[in-house]
């Protein structure tokens, strides 16, 4: 196996306020999870997936991810995402020295070129991941006041999947874990080693599905693409 992919679906969707994780809501028909999963199964050098999921919702999962037949694993998450991530990593076979990508399953409508990309970058490098531009003017607030306008050319949003080295990723988590350092996303454990990170491009499409906002622009998205309304 070369390049082992986790997907994490194991947060509670706060944000979203429904009754099931987002990970688990229909999107176009069908569970925002199995989009992801279907994307990386979709993508020439992915040998295996791991999905990472609420423990109630284990069950459900297996049965719709079962059919996949590059599917690996489907286990449980932890209360940070952090600790959903390091479980998927135990999910990888004994001896793995290949590419681990992280992806957060919230965002459904990630492109194989995307994927491709990151691997290809991360085989390079040892560590990739895509970044998008921002559009908005950024400025650091504090107490409410404006205390400065950053250089946005410099600036852009992180998303996923974030290809690693193995051993690599490995070793950042270890460091991690053992500062008890709380990650957004894994670049920042890598970054913590001094160890380059190199971005590729990312996409709007690839945008997480945070709120029902976003949730409905998803629709939309794919309502237009199937040419049932006018673009
Ligand atoms: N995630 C996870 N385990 C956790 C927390 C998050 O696997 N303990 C996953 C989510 O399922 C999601 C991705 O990490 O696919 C990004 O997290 P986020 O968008 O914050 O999702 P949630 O934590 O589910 O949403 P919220 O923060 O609104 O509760
Ligand atoms: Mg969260």
């Amino acid at each position: 196996m070369e390049t082992l992919a986790i997907l994490v679906a194991a947060g509670r969707g706060e944000r979203m306020g429904a009754s099931r994780p987002k990970a688990f809501l229909a999107l176009g028909g069908k569970p925002i999870l199995l989009w992801a999963a279907e994307a990386f199964a979709s993508a020439p050098s992915v040998d295996a997936l791991v999905a990472v999921v609420p423990a109630a919702e284990l069950e459900d999962a297996r049965e719709l991810l079962g059919p996949l037949s590059k599917l690996r694993a489907v286990t449980r998450g932890g209360s940070r995402r952090q600790d959903s991530v390091l479980e998927g990593l135990k999910q990888a076979p004994d001896g793995f020295d290949g590419i681990v990508l992280v992806h957060d399953a919230a965002r459904p409508l990630v492109e194989v070129g995307t994927i491709e990309a990151v691997v290809h970058a991360a085989r390079e490098t040892g560590a990739a991941l895509p970044m998008l531009a921002l559009a908005d003017t950024v400025k650091r607030v504090r107490a409410g006041r404006v205390v400065e306008t950053l250089d946005r050319t410099e600036l852009a949003g992180a998303q996923t999947p974030q290809g690693f080295r193995f051993a690599l990723l490995v070793r950042a988590y270890e460091a991690a874990f053992r500062d008890r350092v709380t990650l957004t996303d894994e670049g920042v454990a890598l970054e913590r080693l001094g160890h380059p990170v190199a971005a590729v491009a990312g996409t709007a499409r690839n945008r997480k599905i945070t709120t029902t906002e976003d949730l409905s622009w998803a629709e939309d998205l794919l309502l237009r693409e199937r040419g049932r309304v006018a673009p």
